[in-house]
């Protein structure tokens, strides 16, 4: 059996378990895209996983016409065999007959032997048919950018001028963003490591602790990183601090923090605060921020609870509260292409009502001349300028200030002109990852 089949039937597993089971990308390939396969298989599986979850909407509508049965009652892993198939002569550099092989061998490592002849047959139609069944595909906004209908058309109706650049940017291979732990180095310092050890780099025009890599690594064994002098985050989510505006002295809450990226950005940014509250209901996560605060030589009060129990943090009050709130993830598809699969249309109603169920308790633990900064890494109007300026008409000690923070964003294309409340950031406009900050001050009410 050849290692080429035994990568592309790793892949067929991870795919299976993010369209059929509905697992998370990251999860699948930890779970099936095994360490028995030598590196670049393994590297050759997850780049296949993650090219068919970017791709596959657009893909399946170019396998349908082919097949004699409907495409939703094949079996997982057929779909899965022939998305791997058409994607390879698509979009990789593998040789067709490769390709064709390959895939037709690994049929019989996931139990599809008895579809070899089906997938054979329909891989090469596509190599005879490809122009036409590509003109039939892209005919809809949705099949070219490969975007579940719904989706295309959520971001169509909130985005109009900027959907197909938003769609488009989903399906690129995202930067690799680091951040600079200036309570131990400085941005350039940082730079001058890195590129000493034969890295490109490069900085952001809007984030000052961000640097951009030029090629992917892996992070986890680099010694900047073991050392605590570098976290990973996209630039557009190091606006947080800024926007937050944590001062000495002050008590700071994270609302939902876990895995702790922001919460270690405030505590690196200010070092005099008289309290910060990190808060997730996920316990295991929760133990996610105690390990990366330590890495960075930084310390919070974790707390495990759900940020909706009236009862959690009872009789506190906070200066500064950062929600950043459980969202659908549209703003960071290119990351997570699962999310394209495991969204459903039904999701974003019942996120809205979550996440204004918490900015409505989360506003009872502000002091009265407090900020809180509700941000999303959606790029969905509901989840994100809707609600706020639904919270802004509810309440009347609530006030959009946002556009009075001045941040430097040079080079950030920020759609601060729309006529919103708070901020919206696009993936393909600045380079980095769709993203929403809406600060709002807690006006004291005179009576
Ligand atoms: C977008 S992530 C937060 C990312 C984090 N701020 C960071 O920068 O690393 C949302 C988090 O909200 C948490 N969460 C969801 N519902 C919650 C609730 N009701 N109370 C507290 N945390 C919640 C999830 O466990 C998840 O860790």
């Amino acid at each position: 059996m050849n290692d080429g089949a035994q990568s592309r039937a790793a892949a067929v597993r991870a795919i299976c378990a993010v369209l059929a089971k509905g697992k998370r990308i990251e999860s699948a390939i930890a779970d099936f895209i095994s360490h028995d396969l030598s590196g670049p298989d393994r590297a050759y599986a997850q780049a296949l996983t993650f090219g068919v979850l970017r791709f596959g909407h657009r893909l399946q509508l170019t396998l349908m016409p082919l097949l004699a049965r409907p495409w939703d009652s094949q079996a997982s892993e057929l779909k899965a065999l022939l998305l791997i198939g058409v994607y390879q002569l698509e979009y990789a550099e593998t040789p067709p007959h490769a390709a064709v092989n390959a895939t037709v061998e690994a049929a019989r490592l996931v139990g599809q032997g008895r579809a070899a002849g089906l997938i054979n047959a329909c891989l090469r139609r596509f190599q005879r048919e490809r122009t036409e069944l590509l003109r039939q595909a892209d005919f809809s906004v949705a099949g070219r950018y490969s975007h579940p209908e719904w989706l295309s058309v959520a971001i169509s109706r909130d985005w109009p001028e900027l959907c197909e650049t938003i769609l488009a940017s989903n399906n690129e291979h995202p930067p690799l963003t680091l951040r600079a732990n200036t309570r131990r180095i400085t941005t350039e310092d940082l730079a001058d490591r890195l590129e000493g050890r034969g890295m490109r780099v490069r900085m952001s025009t809007f984030a000052p602790r961000a640097l951009i890599l030029e090629e992917p690594t892996d992070i986890r064994l680099l010694p900047e990183f073991q050392e605590g002098l570098c976290s990973v985050q996209d630039a557009v989510a190091q606006l947080a601090p800024l926007y937050l505006g944590a001062a000495p002295g002050m008590r700071v809450l994270d609302a939902c923090a876990a895995p702790g990226g922001k919460t270690g950005h405030i505590l690196e940014e200010c070092s005099d605060l008289k309290e910060m509250v990190a808060l997730d209901i996920d316990a295991a996560r929760v133990d996610l921020i105690r390990s990366n605060l330590a890495r960075l030589g930084l310390s919070a009060t974790l707390q495990v609870g759900d940020a909706l129990d009236p009862t959690i943090l009872a009789g506190k009050r906070f200066e500064r509260i950062l929600l950043d709130a459980p969202c659908s993830g549209t703003g960071v598809i290119r990351r997570h292409p699962d999310i394209k699969w495991l969204r459903r249309p039904a999701d974003i109603a019942q996120l809205v009502v979550r996440e204004r169920k918490l900015l409505d308790q989360m506003w009872g633990l502000l002091e009265p001349g407090g900020r809180l900064v509700y941000s999303t890494c959606s790029v969905l109007r509901p989840e994100n300028s809707n609600l706020v300026s639904q919270f802004l008409a509810d309440r009347s000690d609530a006030v959009d200030i946002t556009k009075s923070i001045s941040l430097e964003f040079q080079g950030l294309n920020a759609l601060s002109q729309v006529a919103d409340v708070g901020i919206s950031i696009f993936p393909g406009i600045s380079g980095t990852d769709g993203f929403y900050y809406a600060c709002l001050e807690r006006r004291t009410l005179s009576i």
